[in-house]
């Protein structure tokens, strides 16, 4: 499936600023986006809504390399810089363009997933996966990063009940694998605190929901 991004909204930020959303698979950044898009409408605030990967046309064509094509072998080496290709014309076709307009941009995803995904889980390790988010972002970072944070054994429970038509490559790992995503996640908030904002993914979509406006409420005062 292909994700055009959104753009709407007429109220132009003061300054472009940049927030990514990451978590385990099935930690609920779909939901939160859903209810964060329909308040920023509300708002009109003007925003930019995208996701890595496949925030462009090359980004469309990788998803569907990476997650559609289960007969091709990808070494995790090799995954670690698809992700990175994507990441690269991301960033030089939507994200840069948009904050240097003054949007307000929100993507499902970004570097950190490199890192805990390819880097810690897949055991491309850590520092080479932040060398190469460097390259791909020319050293561009979110303002701000709102991580959902929730425990493997309920991030199987929902990734299995979930009908989609997309399975993410890692669906199947084991719980031991997603035990690793998440202290990768907690490790990096942990020594980013002034970026990444750990929200309890156990609560209601609605008390999330609150805490997310917060945040972004407190990014732009
Ligand atoms: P999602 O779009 O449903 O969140 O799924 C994207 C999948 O790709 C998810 O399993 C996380 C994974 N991923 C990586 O492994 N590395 C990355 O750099 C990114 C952006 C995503």
């Amino acid at each position: 499936m292909s994700i055009a991004p959104t753009e709407t909204g007429n109220k132009p930020v003061s300054k472009g600023q940049f927030i990514s959303f990451e978590g385990l698979d099935g930690a609920g950044k779909t939901t939160q986006l859903a209810l964060l898009q329909r308040w920023l409408e509300q708002q009109r605030i003007s925003y930019v809504l995208t996701r890595e990967p496949g925030g462009t046309p090359l980004g469309s064509e990788l998803r569907h390399l990476l997650f559609g094509r289960s007969d091709l072998a990808i070494s995790p080496l090799a995954e670690a810089f698809l992700f990175q290709a994507d990441r690269a014309q991301h960033f030089a076709d939507v994200i840069v363009p948009a904050i240097e307009a003054g949007k307000l941009v929100i993507s499902d995803r970004c570097y950190d997933s490199s890192i805990a995904y390819q880097g810690a889980a897949q055991g491309v390790g850590i520092e080479l996966v932040e060398q190469l988010s460097l390259i791909a972002t020319a050293g561009r970072s979110p303002d701000l990063t709102i991580l959902l944070d929730l425990a493997p054994s309920q991030v199987h429970v929902r990734t299995h009940d979930e009908t989609r038509g997309e399975h993410s490559r890692f669906d199947a790992e084991s719980l031991s694998f997603h035990q690793r995503l998440r202290e990768a996640f907690l490790a990096l908030a942990q020594n980013h605190p002034e970026r990444i904002k750990v929200i309890d993914a156990t609560q209601t979509p609605e008390q999330i929901h609150h805490q997310i406006i917060a945040l972004i409420q407190a990014l732009r005062a």
